[in-house]
């Protein structure tokens, strides 16, 4: 039985008021019974919203990591440090990161690898471009993020997923309910095939575009674990109420 587990995504987004003011409506909701919730602010709010959820069962997660724990590498932030404040999750390989900041697969791998190492639960994100689904790719395109940021990598009990088509991100545009049923029950196919990962233990994100409308028949698929949300995280009853149609 895999627990649901829904997971905010603030991005660049967020001022020490907005913070709080969030933090404060959703720790003061009742929590829903079942669900595991994390929520993911920029570094530089983290120990703030750590603080403010230390009574609270939301778990506080980054957007990113360094793949090393400490040097001479300017702007980054290292999965201990991460971890000494408080921090339990980190999103990694995200779209906008792989687009943005041109990150790799051989990176991901590596930030991986650390963030296990400093005691991080990852969500790896994975996902096609719409050119890539109109040229009939995507599954080639996720089951080789999969293999690069995954294969022979050890310590991945912890190991969450988050399939992301880059094309419903942001977008308003969503994946069926049966299109990402089928990419999950892949990806889960794929994950039999790697090494110290339990495919059939592994929770599976769908993220992209998920809001109180949808979250419910997109949960209803055996597949989907829970979400990744990102502009419906920012907004405390459309976040709760994704965490419920979780619970349901
Ligand atoms: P969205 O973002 O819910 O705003 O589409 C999801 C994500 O990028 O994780």
């Amino acid at each position: 039985m895999r627990q649901p587990l829904v997971v905010g995504n603030w991005k660049m987004q967020g001022s020490l008021a907005g913070v709080e003011a969030l933090l404060g409506d959703l720790v003061s909701a009742t929590p829903a019974a079942g669900v595991e919730v994390v929520v993911c602010p920029t570094y530089v709010h983290l120990a703030q919203a750590v603080s403010l959820c230390r009574f609270s069962s939301l778990t506080l997660g980054a957007q990113d990591c360094s793949h090393v724990q400490s040097g001479a590498y300017t702007g980054e932030v290292s999965p201990a440090m991460l971890a000494e404040i408080g921090c339990r999750w980190v999103i990694l390989g995200h779209s906008e990161r792989r687009q943005y900041q041109g990150e790799s697969d051989v990176l991901i791998a590596a930030k991986l690898m650390s963030a296990a190492e400093a005691g991080l639960r990852p969500i790896v994100c994975v996902g096609e471009t719409r050119e890539q689904r109109e040229a009939g790719a995507a599954q080639a395109v996720v089951s080789t993020q999969l293999e690069e940021a995954l294969k022979g990598r050890a310590n991945l009990a912890q190991l969450v997923l988050a399939y992301e088509p880059v094309w419903a991100i942001g977008t308003g545009l969503t994946a069926t309910p049966e299109q990402a049923q089928q990419m999950h029950a892949f990806m889960r196919v794929c994950l039999a095939d790697i090494a110290n990962v339990d495919s059939a233990a592994t929770r599976i994100l769908y993220g992209g575009s998920v809001k109180p409308d949808n979250a419910a028949q997109l949960f209803a698929q055996p597949d989907i674990d829970g979400a990744l949300v990102g502009g419906a995280a920012l907004v405390a009853a459309d976040f709760l109420a994704i965490i419920n149609a979780a619970a349901a």
